[in-house]
């Protein structure tokens, strides 16, 4: 089988590339990638030595280039992670996540329907559904959870699994969308909240929590985000949108706290600064359904995945050193420079 991954030189989409390298010895991975700052192609270092992958640094929003690999490469399934994915770069700036985030679906699913009805796998998020009240426990988002955005990224992948929905039932293109909660694990980008403190306790550097730090997230090992999306290019049902979480909510200042135990830092390290326009208060996932009909449950429970998670960074500091002594540090001073 061939796939084309799209974002393969980003977080999730490069711990894909590996899961599906590794798990599928005969299947030929085809990953487009036009390296964002986001983007790093030192993180698919081994999978280009495997002669079953082959890279393009392409934009998912130039069509014909797009096309040209579709027919070249002949994918039976299309995996389309990328995207710009950082809320608080949407907020500074929205134009690119509507451009790549929508306008790079379409052309990705217009590629699908041209050359032969291929199978599309859109990677969506749960931000999709807002966000939900701290004094409800008891409420979780299902895949009937009414669309309700927060933020100009949320919108723009909501904007675009509306596109996909309308692809399947407008031109009977074979679809899915899977909607997962946050991940965390290797290579993830150091702006988002774990990597960040993860990177910044090692060096000794303020911990920036937004506003009290009460925010939930529901937290997942992207190992386990990989095995769902898997399971559901190989027997999900088309058209079908799957929720998928870990039922491991956590407020940010206790992820922040945990992180400066196991590596042996002062919570005096941590700095409220201004909360974030528009934060969302909760995020949590009912996965009944992918449980119920594909058999998936996450395996990595959060104290494993956290160490996991410390231990690669601090067994592959040059990654992150790399990226945080770059372009980032202006993206850093300026995102955290008054705040
Ligand atoms: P990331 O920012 O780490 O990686 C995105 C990748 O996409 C990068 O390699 C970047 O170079 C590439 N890219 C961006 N624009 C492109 C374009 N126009 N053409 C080609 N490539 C382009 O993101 P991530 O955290 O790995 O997220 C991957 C996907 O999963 C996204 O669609 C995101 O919305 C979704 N998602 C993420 C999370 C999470 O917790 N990180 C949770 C649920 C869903
Ligand atoms: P993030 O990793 O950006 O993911 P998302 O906003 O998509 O859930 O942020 C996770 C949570 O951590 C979110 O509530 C915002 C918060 N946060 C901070 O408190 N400080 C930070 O420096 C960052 C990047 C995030």
């Amino acid at each position: 089988m061939n796939v084309l991954v799209t974002g393969g030189a980003g977080f999730i989409g490069s711990n894909f590339v590996y899961h599906m390298l590794n798990k599928y010895p005969d299947y030929k991975i085809i990953c487009v990638d036009c390296l964002t700052y986001a983007g790093n192609l030192s993180t698919l270092e081994e999978a280009l030595k495997n002669p079953n992958f082959k890279f393009y640094k392409t934009d998912i929003c130039d069509r014909e280039a797009i096309y040209k690999i579709y027919e070249d490469e002949k994918p039976d399934v299309v995996v389309n992670f990328a995207a710009e994915s950082h809320v608080d770069r949407s907020i500074e700036n929205p134009e690119i996540f509507l451009k790549t985030n929508i306008l790079g679906t379409q052309v990705m699913m217009d590629a699908a329907r041209k050359f032969g009805n291929i199978r599309y796998h859109q990677v969506s998020t749960d931000e999709v559904y807002g966000d939900l009240p701290l004094d409800r426990p008891d409420l979780f988002f299902t895949e009937t959870t009414p669309i309700h955005t927060s933020s100009p990224y949320s919108s723009s992948k909501a904007g675009a699994d509306l596109l996909v929905m309308a692809y399947y039932r407008t031109y009977g293109l074979p679809v899915t969308i899977s909607r997962c909660s946050n991940n965390y694990g290797p290579y993830h980008f150091p702006e988002k909240l774990i990597p960040l403190m993860i990177a910044n306790a090692l060096n000794d550097k303020p911990l920036p929590v937004y506003g009290e730090g009460l925010n939930v997230r529901d937290w997942l090992y992207v190992e386990d985000h990989c095995k769902a999306i898997d399971l559901i290019i190989h027997k999900g049902k088309i058209g079908e949108v799957y929720n998928v979480g870990g039922h491991n909510e956590m407020a940010n200042i206790d992820i922040v706290k945990l992180i400066c135990k196991k590596l042996n830092k002062p919570e005096s390290l941590i700095t409220h600064v201004t909360d974030r326009k528009g934060h969302d208060m909760r995020y949590a996932i009912d996965p009944t359904k992918i449980h119920n009909e594909l058999g998936w449950l996450p395996e990595t429970k959060f104290a494993d995945g956290i160490d996991k998670t410390i231990e690669w960074y601090l067994n592959n500091k040059t990654w992150w050193e790399t990226i945080i002594s770059g372009e980032y540090m202006n993206y850093y001073e300026k995102m955290y420079g008054n705040r």
